[in-house]
Parts: C-alpha cells; sequence; structure tokens
C-alpha cells in the first residue's frame, strides 16, 4: 500500500471517529441540551491541548449483527491533556455510540489512560455519559467494568479521580465515579441510579421519575452522592478547571500555589461581633470561613447536604487548605450522622493528598434521638473522629463558641494530634452547656429557679470559658476574632514541613 493511501486512510478513519454515531445522533444530544464527547474535551482541557489515544480501537463482538456495525473509539474518548498548564487524563463517553456503553474494548481503553496516570502521578477526569454495560457483550463487558473499578481502588488516594456525571450512568456503572473521590452532576440531564424507576415500581410500588430517583437535586441535597450539582455540561466544565486547581497532581506532590494579593497579616474587624452575645443565636459560620481565606475565595464541596457542617477548599496565603466548620445556622452546628460522614471523607481527601485542614468549631454535641441511635450514629460519628486522628497532615483549629463533650474531642482537638488549638475569647469549652450540666449536678434543687439560675451563672463563669481549657494547654492561645487569618496563615507557614507518619499497618479499619 502507497504512503499516501495509508493517510488517506488514516483520515478516513480520524473522521468516523470524530462523528461517532452520526450526525442525526449528534443532533439529538444537543437537543438534549448536552454536549457532544469531544465538545466536552474541548471545555475541560487547556486549548489545543487534547491528546487522543486509541482512535482505531474498535469493538470485537460479533453477535447481534455488532459485526457489521463498527464506530472507530467505541463509545469512548481518551487521551490526556492540560488544565492550566498542568497535565490530566481524561475519558469522555460518547452517547452517540452505542449510548456510551461500555464495551471490553471501550473498558481497555479507559484502563490503559488509568494506568498511565498512575505511572506519571496524575489525576484522572472521567466524563460519564453512557447507557451501562454493552448488552451484545454480556460478561465481556461486565469483566470490564470490573478492570476499571480495580483500578479506581488501586489508584484511590494516589491519584486524585474526578467524576462528572453528563447523562445516564445506572446499574453498576454507577460504583466506578463512586470510588473517585468527588462526582459532579448536570442538572435535568444526568442520573444516577443502582436500580431504575421501572425496577422500583415492579419491587416496592414506588413511583418516581429517573430525576427524583437519581437526579443532581437527589444526590446533591439527599443522599450527598453528588458534591456539587450544575446548570449545564458548559458549567460543570468550567468549574471542574477551577475545582482542580486546588490539588496536587498525586499524593506525593505538593498543591499548587498561587500567588495572591492578600496580605496574611488583614485584620477582619467584623469578625469581633460574628459571635452573637446570647449563646443560644445562630450565626453563619462561612462569614468567618468567607472572611479568613485568601481574596475570600472559598470552594465549597456538598453545600446543599449534611448543612450542619460547612467543607471545602481555599487557600492561605497561596496554599491551599481544606476547610472543615460546624455551621450553627443549621441544627445548632449538631454532628449527626450525615454530617460526620461528609466531615471524616473530605478529612481522608485532604490527608491523602497533603492538603492541610484548618477547622472551625462550634458544636453542641452530637444530635439526639432514636433516628440518629438507630441509624448508628455510634458508628458514623466515629468515622470524623478517626479520620482526624488518623490524619497526619498540618491541622490548624479555631473554636468560635461551643466546644462541648465528645464532639469538642472530635473536632480536630489537641488529643487528636490538632497542632495549633486556638480559641476566640467567646469560646465555650466543657462538658456540657451551663444549662444541662446544672440540671444534673445540682438535680434537688430544679423546683427552686432562683437556685438554678445562681448555679447556672457560677457555671457559666467558671466553665463557660476558653480558660480552664488553656490552663491545659489543650488550647494554645486565646486569639481575638480579628487577627484569625493571621495567627491561621503564621501556623500553616510554621507546619510547613511538618513530619508525622502512623505505624506500619496494611490498612487501618475505619467504622464503616
Ligand atoms: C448497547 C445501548 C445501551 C446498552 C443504549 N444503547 N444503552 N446499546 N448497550 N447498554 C443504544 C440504544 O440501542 C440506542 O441505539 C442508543 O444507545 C441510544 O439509546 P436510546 O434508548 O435511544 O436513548 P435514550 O432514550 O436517551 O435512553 C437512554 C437509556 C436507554 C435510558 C440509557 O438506552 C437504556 O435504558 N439503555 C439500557 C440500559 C441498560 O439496561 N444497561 C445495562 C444495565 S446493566 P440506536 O442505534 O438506536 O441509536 C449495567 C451493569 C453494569 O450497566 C455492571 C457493572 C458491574
Amino acid at each position: 500500500m502507497h504512503e499516501h493511501e495509508i493517510v488517506r486512510q488514516l483520515d478516513e478513519t480520524r473522521a468516523a471517529a470524530r462523528l461517532g454515531g452520526g450526525q442525526k445522533r449528534i443532533d439529538a444530544q444537543h437537543s438534549k441540551g448536552k454536549l457532544t464527547a469531544r465538545e466536552r474535551i474541548e471545555l475541560l482541557l487547556d486549548e489545543e491541548s487534547f491528546e487522543e489515544w486509541d482512535m482505531f480501537v474498535e469493538h470485537r463482538c460479533s453477535d447481534f449483527g455488532m459485526a457489521e456495525n463498527r464506530v472507530p473509539g467505541d463509545g469512548v474518548v481518551t487521551g490526556y491533556g492540560t488544565i492550566n498548564g498542568r497535565v490530566v487524563f481524561v475519558f469522555s463517553q460518547d452517547f452517540t455510540v452505542f449510548g456510551g456503553s461500555l464495551s471490553e474494548a471501550h473498558a481497555e481503553k479507559i484502563c490503559k489512560i488509568m494506568d498511565h496516570a498512575m505511572k506519571v502521578g496524575a489525576p484522572v477526569i472521567g466524563l460519564n455519559d453512557s447507557g451501562g454495560a454493552r448488552i451484545q457483550e454480556g460478561v465481556a463487558s461486565l469483566g470490564g467494568y470490573a478492570e476499571v473499578f480495580q483500578r479506581n481502588v488501586m489508584a484511590s488516594g494516589v491519584i486524585p479521580q474526578i467524576s462528572i456525571i453528563l447523562g445516564p450512568c445506572a446499574g453498576g456503572a454507577v460504583y466506578s465515579p463512586a470510588m473517585t473521590d468527588f462526582i459532579f452532576m448536570v442538572k435535568d440531564t444526568s442520573y444516577m441510579f443502582v436500580t431504575g424507576p421501572e425496577v422500583v415500581k415492579t419491587v416496592t410500588h414506588e413511583t418516581v421519575t429517573a430525576e427524583q430517583l437519581g437526579g443532581a437535586i437527589t444526590h446533591s441535597t439527599i443522599s450527598g452522592v453528588c458534591d456539587r450539582a450544575f446548570e449545564n455540561d458548559v458549567e460543570a466544565l468550567l468549574m471542574v478547571r477551577r475545582f482542580i486547581n486546588y490539588l496536587p497532581a498525586n499524593n506525593r506532590a505538593a498543591p499548587p500555589f498561587r500567588p495572591t494579593p492578600d496580605p496574611a497579616d488583614r485584620m477582619e474587624m467584623s469578625l469581633d461581633t460574628l459571635v452573637p452575645d446570647n449563646p443560644n443565636l445562630p450565626y453563619d459560620i462561612k462569614e468567618l470561613i468567607y472572611k479568613v481565606v485568601d481574596d475570600g475565595e472559598f470552594c465549597e464541596i456538598q453545600p446543599e447536604h449534611a448543612q450542619n457542617i460547612v467543607v471545602g477548599f481555599a487557600r492561605m496565603e497561596g496554599r491551599p487548605i481544606g476547610i472543615v466548620a460546624n455551621q450553627p445556622m443549621v441544627l445548632a452546628g449538631c454532628l449527626d450522622i450525615k454530617s460526620a460522614t461528609k466531615g471524616g471523607r473530605f478529612v481522608r481527601f485532604c490527608d491523602a493528598f497533603n492538603i492541610p485542614i484548618v477547622t472551625f468549631v462550634d458544636v453542641p454535641g452530637f444530635l439526639p434521638g432514636t433516628a440518629q441511635e438507630y441509624g448508628g450514629i455510634i458508628k458514623h460519628g466515629a468515622k470524623l473522629l478517626y479520620a482526624y486522628a488518623e490524619a497526619t497532615v498540618p491541622k490548624v483549629t479555631v473554636i468560635t463558641r461551643k466546644a462541648y463533650g465528645g464532639a469538642y474531642d472530635v473536632m480536630s482537638s489537641k488529643h487528636l494530634r490538632g497542632d495549633v488549638n486556638f480559641a476566640w475569647p467567646s469560646a465555650e469549652i466543657a462538658v456540657m452547656g451551663p444549662k444541662g450540666a446544672v440540671e444534673i449536678i445540682f438535680r434537688k434543687d430544679i423546683g427552686d429557679s432562683d437556685k438554678i439560675a445562681k448555679r447556672t451563672e457560677e457555671y457559666r463563669r467558671k466553665f463557660a470559658n476558653p480558660f480552664i481549657a488553656g490552663h491545659r494547654g489543650y488550647i494554645d492561645d486565646v486569639v481575638a476574632p480579628h487577627a484569625t487569618r493571621t495567627r491561621i496563615c503564621r501556623s500553616l507557614a510554621m507546619l510547613r514541613d511538618k513530619k508525622l507518619s502512623n505505624p506500619w499497618r496494611k490498612h487501618g479499619n475505619i467504622p464503616l
């Protein structure tokens, strides 16, 4: 064959691959408000940076008329490129080709880029839009999924893995995204569920739509499966470009530094009046976060789920940090099953990827009730405790108000190897609040309101302050709220070369 003939064939194959399932199906994709697999990659990566691999891969199935039905690329576009100059690997499922369904060959393409990402230590971003296992291939497709799952697990804690769900993701297929670090979804066009609405109707007689069962709103509010829900493909892809700027390339790399004009010694006088005089009144902990971090930029994770705890990424002096904060505006900032799970997973991500953790504490305790106890708050609450206790990254804690009971211990206390623990003058560090405490230790006086009021005042004076903890060195200093940013910045700078490791073991046994 002449050289120019090969070039011509190459061009033809490339053109066929680029056309995917054909113009009609591309138009159908667009009419649903969805972009194509390649358009998504173009938006996600830096211009002209995409290096595509395996454009010529085709499936090997000959059953059900598949021998005559082959599309180069086989329903997934794979390769690598850069985001703001940093290398990332990417796969993007093409719904126009066999519904983006996963064949053996399609899975091999995904596995190939995952293996390379592990070798070079770069993140993997998966753009999911698929009808699931390629039905014509049967068990070969299931094997393909399992190959991807195994790699997800081996990559966990080694390279960041991000899933963006931009279409269907159902059945066992959900378990690949489930094992990645973050899942982002698009409202109205994406859904995730283990069994779909028809099966649900047959088995439990519930009538639900796909959107109600597993849409972006469901998973970003109720289940917590999804970390952020976006309006459309464009918003999701552009946000992931910004999001990745907080993450290191791998677990041995430092998170990326971004210079900031925001001075480390910026005083924020308005914080002095953030905590209300009445300890029962709420305030918005996010105001503290926005005022303390670089440039007021906070990238919140799971903002609509378990809102009694706030988690997300920000920067201090240009370096990424993870923030965990109790939110007094929701359930008075109590810890419960969902918030402990949300917080615990976030802390573990930060610890795995060298991101220091800053914790803001205002927690009256664990949420009481049968729903919590029957739901296993003992085990789920322990997740957050476990995560903080095993974390070896720099940990800076600021107690703004309440730090009561076991929740005091859990929230990155000194005893769980908190490196620097500050308290505001308004901090109350005690076994419980003054009212509850007096009702227990002076139970015999309960009928005498004067006596109880006096005892409560006495308890408040004695314990509802930061000094008892200060006497023992459980907090390192009482800081003025307006100086919080400066003190955290100095602490993090001091901790930059912190070295701490846990004893050798195969792996710990976090309460699941
Ligand atoms: C092969 C598939 C496919 C699949 C869709 N297609 N899913 N081909 N295997 N799994 C094809 C369709 O035949 C169609 O081809 C094209 O993709 C678009 O599909 P439509 O049905 O026209 O699109 P839409 O109406 O948008 O519906 C999308 C859908 C639906 C909801 C995803 O296609 C569907 O229900 N598909 C089957 C889903 C499923 O049961 N998958 C297996 C689940 S089990 P043409 O040629 O007409 O364009 C599973 C297990 C994984 O995934 C296990 C891992 C351990």
